[in-house]
């Protein structure tokens, strides 16, 4: 039997890249499992599939979820993400991000698991040395986050020689927009990235948005980056575990769309959609930003037969579209409202 025969532990599947991946793959007609704490996921996130609460360092319940389920691959999305917080907290990324990686992979070798898509990030690179960036440009994480995510791309190239455990990293670009349906996207309530935090300034007024300096070597003075579909990153995953269930050797793949976009032109294009300009203060830089970095797909489509299929208008009006419904159902309902899951859910654990 082939890995690609079996169901899909998804790990993190709650999140926001982790819930459109799930229902990535279960268009694709694979079976799925979610394992998530819901400490940060939403359970109505979970769509179509049977969800288990619990943490990934968990061993014993992620092994016996692998033998219950028929699991055969693994898309571990479950991970702590803001790069602030890391600097603050240190430890609380070494121990869920790292030391939680390494219980979570022994566990589902334990259940006889040997494919593994990673959920890594272009931050590993720090600073890019040249734009645009490919997979051997130098690992030079600048944060505590991006540290943890080169930690556990190392850790899985050994396991890859101590146990045979194939993996893809993938490394993410800006990841932004929600699903085309409406039903998915983006928690502007955690989130500080820009689109999100760009479309509560727009639709709530308050706060207006901060533009992290306007004064850099580009065209129009603010950073740029490459802003990629959730639903391209989601399609990646499904083409990474055929990728490995194919024989595919391990190895890490920039996941962006090769275009860099500024500040201002996402502010411009949420304008356009809107109808209205996006209410924003420009402030001093950030530290630790990078003047622009933006990915070299060239690898992701010889690899894993992969691109990018949508651009910044297609995520502007998706996250536009998405924010705008939460927006009036949280004035319609009260937390004790909020939709059942789709899913009858196992029991929580
Ligand atoms: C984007 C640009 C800010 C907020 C993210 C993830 C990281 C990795 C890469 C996955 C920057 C500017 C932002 C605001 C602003 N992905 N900005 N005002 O820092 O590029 O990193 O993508 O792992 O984990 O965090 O994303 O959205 O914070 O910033 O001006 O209120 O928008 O200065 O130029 P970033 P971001």
């Amino acid at each position: 039997m082939s890995s690609l025969d079996g169901t899909v532990l998804v790990t993190g599947g709650a999140g926001y890249i982790g819930s459109h991946t799930v229902r990535a793959l279960r268009e694709a007609g694979r079976d799925v499992v979610v394992y998530d704490s819901l400490e940060l996921g939403r359970r109505e996130a979970v769509i179509d599939a049977p969800l288990v609460i619990g943490n990934i360092a968990d061993s014993d319940l992620v092994t016996a979820t692998c033998n219950e389920h028929g699991v055969t691959q693994l898309v571990h999305f479950a991970a702590y993400k803001a790069v602030g917080e890391s600097m603050k907290s240190p430890a609380k990324y070494w121990r869920n991000n790292v030391a939680g990686s390494v219980e979570l992979y022994e566990a589902c070798l334990a259940a006889g698991v040997h494919d593994v898509v990673f959920s890594s990030s272009c931050s590993v690179n720090g600073t890019p040395a040249a734009v645009p960036v490919s997979e051997d440009a130098p690992i030079h994480p600048e944060s505590v986050y991006a540290e943890s995510k080169a930690m556990v791309e190392r850790i899985l190239s050994c396991y890859k020689i101590t146990h045979g455990l194939n993996s893809v990293s993938l490394r993410y670009f800006n990841a932004a927009g929600a699903s085309f349906d409406g039903r998915i996207g983006e928690d502007w309530a955690y989130s500080q990235n820009l689109v999100p935090l760009a479309m509560k300034a727009l639709l709530l007024g308050n706060p207006r948005l901060t533009v992290f300096g306007n004064d850099y070597d580009t065209p129009d003075g603010t950073c740029i980056r490459d802003y990629i579909h959730v639903d391209d990153l989601a399609d990646a995953h499904v083409k990474a575990l055929a990728y490995l269930g194919g024989g595919g050797d391990t190895t890490a793949v920039n996941v962006g769309t090769g275009v860099g976009s500024s500040v201002l032109d996402v502010l411009n294009a949420t304008a356009d959609v809107a109808g209205k300009p996006v209410p924003y203060d420009v402030a001093p830089r950030r530290a630790g930003d990078p003047v622009s970095t933006y990915s070299d797909p060239t690898f992701a489509q010889t690899a894993l037969g992969w691109r990018a299929q949508y651009g910044l208008k297609e995520i502007i009006n998706s996250a536009y579209t998405w924010h705008r419904s939460q927006m009036e159902s949280d004035a319609r309902s009260t937390p004790q409202d909020r939709p059942h899951p789709v899913w009858p859910t196992d029991a929580a654990r």
